[in-house]
C-alpha cells in the first residue's frame, strides 16, 4: 500500500565514513517497521556541509534562494511530511551541523517565493537521539519541541537510546524494543 507520507531522516552524525554509530542504527532500525509504501530518504549533513548562517533580518530582510547544499536540504525539507532528525546528543545540546541546519531555516523563511514557515506547519517533527544517559538528552529534545512549535510543527515523538562506542545501543534493550514500535502507526494519522 502506498502511502503519501516521506520520512525524511537528517543525519548529524560525524563518525568517520564506513562506520555507523549508535544514532544512525536505532533510527534505521525504527525505520525498517515504517509501512511498505512510505517514502524514507536518509541524508547525512556531513555529505551536504552549509556555508556560515549570516543574519540579514535587519539589513536586506531577505535571502537569495539558496544554492548548493542548502537548495538540496531545502527542497528535501519541503518535500518531506515527516523529518526524522538522527541526532546524537553533543554538550547536551544538538549538535552543531543540525544546529546550522535550522540556522539556516531563519533564512529559507525569508526567501520570497518559497513560503518555508506556512509549508513547513503540520509537518511532523521526530527525533532520534542517543548519549551516555536520557537525563543528559533532554536539554536537546527540549530545543527540538519548541524549534517544532514555533513552526507549528507536530512535535511527534523521541526515541533514546543509550550510546557510547559503535554497537552499545545495541545492550540497550528498551531502546531497540521502542525503536520496533516508534513508526507504528505513525502513517495512521
Ligand atoms: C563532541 C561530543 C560531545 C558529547 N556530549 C555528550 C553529552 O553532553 N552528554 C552525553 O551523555 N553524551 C555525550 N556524548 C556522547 C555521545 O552522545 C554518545 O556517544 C552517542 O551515542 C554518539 O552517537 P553516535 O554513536 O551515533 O555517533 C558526546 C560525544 C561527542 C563526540
Amino acid at each position: 500500500m502506498t502511502t503519501n507520507r516521506h520520512f525524511l531522516f537528517l543525519n548529524a552524525a560525524t563518525r568517520e565514513p564506513g562506520i555507523t554509530g549508535n544514532t544512525e542504527a536505532l533510527a534505521r532500525r525504527a525505520a525498517a517497521r515504517l509501512s511498505t509504501g512510505t517514502t524514507q530518504s536518509w541524508l547525512r549533513l556531513a555529505d551536504w556541509p552549509l556555508p556560515p548562517f549570516v543574519d540579514l533580518r535587519h539589513s536586506a530582510g531577505v535571502y537569495p534562494m539558496p544554492e548548493g547544499a542548502a537548495r538540496r536540504l531545502l527542497d528535501a525539507t519541503l518535500e518531506a511530511t515527516d523529518l526524522v532528525l538522527v541526532s546524537p546528543v553533543y554538550w547536551y545540546s544538538v549538535p552543531a551541523s543540525l544546529k546550522l541546519y535550522f540556522d539556516h531555516w531563519s533564512a529559507w523563511m525569508r526567501v520570497p517565493g518559497v513560503d518555508f514557515k506556512a509549508r513547513m506547519a503540520g509537518k511532523r517533527l521526530w527525533v532520534v537521539a542517543t548519549s551516555g544517559d536520557r537525563a543528559k538528552a533532554e536539554p536537546m529534545l527540549e530545543s527540538y519541541r519548541l524549534c517544532a512549535g514555533f513552526m507549528a510543527m507536530h512535535f511527534a515523538g523521541a526515541l533514546w537510546g543509550k550510546g557510547g562506542p559503535p554497537g552499545a545501543v545495541d545492550a540497550d534493550a528498551q531502546a531497540l524494543a521502542e525503536a520496533e514500535q516508534f513508526f507504528i502507526g505513525a502513517t495512521h494519522w
